[in-house]
């Protein structure tokens, strides 16, 4: 079997938000989510297994395309995941890692969740084991990143929470046939953002609303699943909306609080929020980021990309769509 192996994993967009956990470390979060994974948000990603014990090796292509050494905050991240997936598959040696997005990192399209997806794909496969979907995603959410557990299945997908078992795999609630979405997303930013999606975790629970929130998010994932289900867009559309609200609502009202929104997020909302007036089925979600995922059927898209296309605050488009989960490519990154 060869010592190298590519992954190519998804991002995916949360419509009900992972935000607050019981227990950090472990990865164990204080509330249900609900996602659909994307398609053209990927994180390719080759790894390659060497026998020797030894340092790893840590890299990412950069914007002209050359691999260079990955910064180390990021490095150590990744360290510390070859780490804990060597532990659970019970393999030795160190390893060669390189990494591409083909979106902006760190700008609340989950990079994370898909570099991450692919990092446990990969040597999970490089152990030479069978894995099932499940084992994956649990392998996957050790790296920190909880959305990497929802990133190792296609369509749309459920994460458990609190209050059902926070320990559990992720799950496929439909594959992406099921319901063609479309995801534009409107970038009005590609700095890295101020504050991770970890420390938001931790702030959360200062918010007064955080309680209260948890109460809310069973019945907003009901009414999701059966929107879901039943290819329902507006009834899915007003449950992402209010929840990408709260999501930020919990975050600027954290202590200290944490705005990720820019007035151009609003400038893009508003526009949303026009063209459903001019009855397009376009609905807005943020996660920790000021970009906007606009959710919509693929007969209005074209109407939503050529508004969002017009705001200044814009500077770009990314026209993904729901997609399939991780799979293997033979074009190695080195
Ligand atoms: C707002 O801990 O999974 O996107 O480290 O960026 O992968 P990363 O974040 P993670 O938290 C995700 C927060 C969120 C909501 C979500 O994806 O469920």
């Amino acid at each position: 079997m060869s010592n190298k192996v590519t992954i190519i994993a998804p991002s995916n967009i949360a419509f009900l938000k992972y935000w607050g956990a019981i227990d950090l470390d472990s990865v164990l979060p204080a509330n249900v989510s609900f996602s659909m994974t994307l398609s053209r948000c990927v994180s390719r990603t080759t790894v390659e297994a060497r026998r020797a014990e030894g340092t790893n090796a840590i890299q990412v292509v950069d914007a002209s395309g050359e691999l260079i050494d990955a910064d180390p905050a990021f490095a150590t991240r990744v360290e510390g995941h070859l780490a804990a997936l060597s532990e659970a598959l019970g393999i030795s040696g160190s390893f060669r890692v390189a990494t591409a997005n083909t979106f902006p990192s760190s700008a609340g399209i989950a990079s994370s969740a898909s570099g991450f997806a692919a990092l446990a794909t990969a040597v999970a496969a490089l152990a030479g084991r069978e894995t099932s979907l499940e084992e994956l995603s649990i392998l996957a959410r050790r790296s920190g990143s909880g959305s990497a557990a929802r990133s190792v299945m296609g369509g749309y997908v459920e994460w458990p929470g609190k209050a059902d078992d926070a320990a559990a795999p992720a799950r496929q609630l439909k594959p992406p046939e099921h319901w063609e979405l479309r995801d534009v997303i409107a970038v009005v930013s590609s700095e890295p953002k101020l504050v991770s999606s970890r420390d938001g975790h931790l702030l959360a629970p200062s918010s007064p609303y955080f309680v209260r929130r948890q109460e809310l998010l069973p019945e907003r994932l009901a009414k999701m699943r059966t929107a879901v289900l039943e290819r329902d867009l507006e009834r899915l559309g007003r449950a992402i909306e209010t929840e990408a609200v709260e999501l930020h609502l919990v975050a600027m009202s954290s202590s200290p609080p944490i705005f990720y929104w820019k007035p151009e997020t609003m400038e893009v909302l508003h526009c949303v929020w026009g063209l459903r007036d001019e009855e397009v089925g376009a609905w807005a979600t943020m996660d920790a980021g000021p970009n906007v995922h606009v959710i919509c059927e693929p007969h209005d898209e074209e109407r939503v990309v050529a508004a969002l296309g017009e705001l200044r605050g814009v500077e770009r488009l990314i026209r993904d769509r729901v997609g399939p989960g991780p799979r293997r490519s033979d074009e190695h990154l080195f």
